[in-house]
């Protein structure tokens, strides 16, 4: 069961993780259309699905397979577990900004440049590296 488990929660990771390193290059490209035009309507629509379809759902799973896994596997007052729970924190509290970012988009309310978007691009996958260190290597 708990290698079962751990699959799904790999398998959940991924589509996550997808969606996360694509979003903000939507972001990207988004903040250079004209406000109206049918470029950034398009832009809206692909927000709002990568966002609800694959996100949010890829997320709760992770999560939940995540616990069990911590719980199962008595993970929870290993030293790597902690410092990879402080990172997943981080990653979905860059999760809920995103939500926020396209909200504002679908607003027409963006105020950010591109250079901003590029930058935070990079954060997901900072905190990737981490976090897969962290669960495979288990340095402490
Ligand atoms: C959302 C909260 C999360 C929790 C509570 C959690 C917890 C866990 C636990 C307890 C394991 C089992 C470790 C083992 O059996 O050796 C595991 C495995 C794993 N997790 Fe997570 N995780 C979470 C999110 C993530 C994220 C966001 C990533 C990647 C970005 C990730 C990547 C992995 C990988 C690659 C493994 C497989 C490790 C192995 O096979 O040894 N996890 N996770």
């Amino acid at each position: 069961m708990y290698e079962w488990i751990k699959a799904l929660h790999v398998i959940a990771v991924i589509a996550w993780m997808a969606g996360m390193l694509y979003l903000p290059r939507l972001f990207v490209y988004h903040c250079q259309a004209d406000v109206g035009s049918k470029q950034s309507e398009t832009f809206k629509t692909m927000e709002r699905r990568l966002l609800k379809a694959i996100i949010n759902p890829a997320m709760i799973v992770t999560w939940l397979a995540g616990l069990y896994l911590a719980w199962a596997g008595h993970w929870l007052a290993a030293g790597w577990f902690h410092g990879k729970f402080l990172l997943v924190l981080l990653l979905s509290g860059v999760h809920g900004f995103f939500a926020r970012l396209v909200k504002d988009f679908a607003a027409d309310r963006n105020t950010r440049s591109e250079k901003f978007y590029r930058v935070i691009n990079e954060v997901p996958t900072v905190l990737m590296i981490g976090i897969v260190i962290l669960a495979i290597v288990k340095p402490f």
